[in-house]
C-alpha cells in the first residue's frame, strides 16, 4: 500500500502550480488586467464570469459560485480524486510524488479511523456468533456475499460489550466517545450506543468506516440508529453504499439516490450495484457535488409514501442550481406502500431498470407537479402555475437546459416563450449577481437574523484568505474569549499564517480541504474585496479583529451581568465584572 503524500509536498505543488497553465490547457482564458476570464466550463453561459487569478492561484465563477485551486478544478473538471488530482498536477510539472511511510507516530485521526476499523471487524465477528442475527439477514433475502460486501455485522446485547473490549484505559474510552460508539451518563459513566442491533457501517470515499447504521431485529424503537456526528462523519456529506458501487463499477454510468439502507443492499443483491442511500437527511448540495463528480445521470427514487413523495420533491429543489448541460436528472416513482427494496424483490433487476427508465425527467416532474397543484383548465390557474414556477425557474443557471424548460413552461401555460420570460423576470427576489455573493450561507452554526449578511469573523476570514500577508503582526490572544462562529477557525488561519510566511490562499485552501470549515473558505475566499491601490487589507483586518474582541468582551459582560442577576456570580467573576467596567450594584 502507497503511504500519505506529505503534506509539504502538496503546499510545494500548490504554491508552484501555474493555474493559468493547468486550467489553460482545458478551457480558453483571455486575459483581462491581472486575472484570466473565460466562459465558465461548470455551467452553461455565453458571456464570461469565470475568473482565474494567477497571484491567488484560485479560480472563481460569479455565475454559478464554482471556486478552486489548480488541484480542485482538475477534481471537478475531469473528475478526479484528490491523490488522483495531485499526481496528475505533479505529472504535468514533471515531479514525482513522494510518500511518507507509515513508521512516523499515528495521528489522532489516524487513531481514530484505525479503532473504527477494529469496531467493524468486531461486530462482523460478533454476527457469526449471533444465529438470530444471520437467520435475520437471511429472512431478508441477504446472502453471505452481499452482507460480506457491506461489512454487515452485529452489535450483541450488553451496556458495555464495546466498553470491555475496546475501553481500556481512560484515553480509548475517550476515542470511542468521539467516535460516536459510546455514550457519557450524567455520572460520568459511559455505556454502548448500539446494543442489538444489525450494524451496516458506513464508508467515506476511500472505504474507511465512519460511521454506523444499527438495525432492531424486532418491532423496538427507533428502526434505526444512527452514529452521531463526529469529527469523521457528517450525514449532510455522506451517501451509504457510494464507496461500494465504486467498488463494484469501474465506470459509474448512473446512479440512483434512495432513502434506507436496506435500499442499497436489496438492491445490490439483485445486480443494480449503483444504489446510494441519504442517511435519513435530505439530499444535499454536497451530496449532489459527490454523486455528480462520479456520473451526470442521476435518479432518485424514493419511497412510494407520502414521504417519499415530499423528499423527491425537495431534492428537485436542491438540485436546480446544479443543473448543466448534459446532466441527466429523473424522478422514479414506485407504487404507494413500496420502497426500492419491496419493489427489487418482488419485479427484480429487470423490473426495477424498467421503472428507472420510466422515471420522469427533472422538467416533466417540475411541470406536472406544479399543474396538479393548479386549475389547468382556467386562465388564472395557469397564471398561477407560471408563479409557481418563477423562483424554481430562477434556481436555474442561465443556459441551454434553463430555455428548453421555459419553452416548455410557455406551452404549458399557453403563453409565447418570451412573455412567459417577462413574467419571470418580473420577481424582485431574484437575487442580483452580487447580492448573491454575500448572501454566502454562514459559517456552520452560523444562524439567526444575522445570518445573510457576512458576519465580522466571515469578513476577517475572507480578508486573510486574500491577502495571508496582513495576518502577520496581528495578535490573536485578542480573541481569546469571542465565542463568535467561526473565531476558532478564524484564529487557526491566523496561526497558519504566521507560522508560514510564505502562505498564499491556494494552500490555505488546500490546507482546509478536508477538515469540516474546507468548504466555507473557498467561498469566502470568492467574495469581492476592493482591490484599489489604496485599499489596506492590513488595516482592515486589524479593525476586524478589534471589533471581535470588543463584541467578545461584551457577550462576556451580558452573560456576567446575568448571573449577577440570578444571583449566581462567584467572587473571582464579580471582580472580572468590575474590571470590565460594568459592575452594576457593585458598591463602593
Ligand atoms: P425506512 O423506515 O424507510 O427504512 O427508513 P427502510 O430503509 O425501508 O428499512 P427496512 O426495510 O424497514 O429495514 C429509511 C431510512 O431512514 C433512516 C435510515 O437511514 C433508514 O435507512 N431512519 C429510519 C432512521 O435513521 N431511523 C429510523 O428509526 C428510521
Ligand atoms: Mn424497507
Amino acid at each position: 500500500m502507497s503511504g500519505l503524500i506529505p503534506q509539504h509536498f502538496i503546499d510545494d505543488l500548490i504554491t508552484r502550480a501555474d493555474i493559468v497553465e493547468v486550467l489553460g490547457h482545458r478551457i480558453q482564458l483571455k486575459k483581462a488586467g491581472r486575472e484570466f476570464k473565460a466562459c465558465c466550463p461548470f455551467h452553461d453561459e455565453k458571456t464570461p464570469s469565470f475568473t482565474v487569478s494567477p497571484s491567488k492561484g484560485f479560480y472563481h465563477c460569479f455565475g454559478c459560485g464554482a471556486h478552486g485551486t489548480a488541484l480542485g478544478f482538475l477534481m471537478e473538471y475531469d473528475h478526479m480524486e484528490f491523490v488522483e488530482a495531485v499526481e496528475s498536477l505533479a505529472g504535468m510539472m514533471g515531479i514525482e510524488v513522494p510518500r511518507e511511510d507509515s513508521q512516523r507516530p499515528a495521528r489522532r485521526y489516524d487513531e481514530l479511523f484505525e479503532l473504527m476499523q477494529k469496531v467493524e471487524k468486531h461486530y462482523q465477528g460478533e454476527l457469526r456468533k449471533h444465529q438470530p442475527a444471520v437467520d435475520y439477514l437471511q429472512a431478508r433475502d441477504i446472502d453471505g456475499a452481499t452482507a460480506k460486501r457491506f461489512g454487515i455485522g452485529y452489535a450483541p446485547a450488553g451496556w458495555s460489550h464495546l466498553l470491555d473490549h475496546f475501553g481500556s484505559s481512560k484515553e480509548a474510552t475517550e476515542r470511542l466517545l468521539a467516535l460516536g460508539l459510546i455514550i457519557r451518563k450524567d455520572n460520568g459513566q459511559h455505556y454502548d450506543r448500539f446494543r442489538e442491533r444489525v450494524m451496516f457501517p458506513i464508508r467515506d470515499s476511500r472505504g474507511r468506516c465512519i460511521g454506523f447504521g444499527g438495525r432492531v431485529m424486532g418491532q423496538e424503537e427507533p428502526k434505526y440508529l444512527n452514529s452521531p456526528e463526529t469529527v469523521l462523519f457528517h450525514k449532510g456529506r455522506e451517501l451509504y453504499g457510494l464507496y461500494e458501487a465504486r467498488q463494484a463499477i469501474r465506470n459509474i454510468e448512473r446512479l440512483v439516490v434512495v432513502e434506507g439502507y436496506m435500499d442499497v443492499v436489496g438492491l445490490a443483491r439483485h445486480g443494480i450495484d449503483f444504489a446510494a442511500a441519504t442517511l435519513g437527511t435530505a439530499t444535499t448540495d454536497e451530496h449532489l457535488n459527490r454523486l455528480f463528480r462520479l456520473s451526470d445521470e442521476v435518479y432518485f427514487c424514493f419511497d412510494g409514501d407520502r414521504a417519499g413523495r415530499a423528499a423527491a420533491w425537495r431534492a428537485l429543489e436542491t438540485t436546480l442550481p446544479q443543473i448543466r448541460e448534459g446532466r441527466q436528472l429523473r424522478f422514479v416513482f414506485l407504487p404507494e406502500g413500496q420502497d426500492p427494496d419491496s419493489y427489487v424483490q418482488n419485479n427484480g433487476a429487470d423490473g426495477f431498470e424498467k421503472a428507472m427508465d420510466q422515471g420522469l425527467a427533472l422538467s416533466d416532474y417540475l411541470v406536472e407537479e406544479l399543474a396538479s397543484q393548479v386549475d389547468m383548465k382556467s386562465v388564472d390557474g395557469r397564471a398561477r402555475l407560471a408563479e409557481l414556477a418563477r423562483p424554481l425557474v430562477n434556481k436555474i443557471p442561465a443556459g441551454v437546459y434553463k430555455e428548453l424548460l421555459l419553452e416548455r413552461l410557455a406551452e404549458t401555460v399557453g403563453l409565447a416563450a418570451p412573455k412567459l420570460e417577462a413574467i419571470l423576470a418580473k420577481d424582485q427576489s431574484k437575487p442580483a449577481p452580487h447580492a448573491r455573493r454575500e448572501g454566502l450561507s454562514g459559517l456552520r452554526h452560523q444562524s439567526g437574523p444575522s445570518a445573510g449578511k457576512p458576519s465580522i469573523v466571515r469578513r476577517a476570514i475572507s480578508l486573510l484568505l486574500n491577502n495571508p500577508d496582513a495576518a502577520d503582526k496581528l495578535d490573536v490572544e485578542q480573541l481569546a474569549g469571542v465565542t463568535r462562529p467561526g473565531t476558532d477557525l478564524l484564529r487557526d488561519l491566523i496561526e497558519t499564517v504566521q507560522a508560514e510566511p510564505t502562505m498564499t490562499t491556494a494552500r490555505l485552501l488546500e490546507r482546509w480541504r478536508s477538515h469540516e470549515e474546507g468548504r466555507h473558505l473557498g467561498k469566502l475566499a470568492a467574495v469581492e474585496l476592493p482591490e484599489s491601490e489604496d485599499f489596506d487589507a492590513r488595516a482592515e483586518l486589524e479593525q476586524c479583529i478589534a471589533q471581535l474582541a470588543l463584541a467578545g468582551k461584551r457577550d462576556r459582560v451580558d452573560f456576567l451581568i446575568e448571573k449577577e442577576r440570578l444571583s449566581e456570580l462567584s467572587d473571582a467573576e464579580r471582580s472580572e465584572l468590575r474590571e470590565l467596567g460594568q459592575g452594576s450594584a457593585v458598591s463602593g
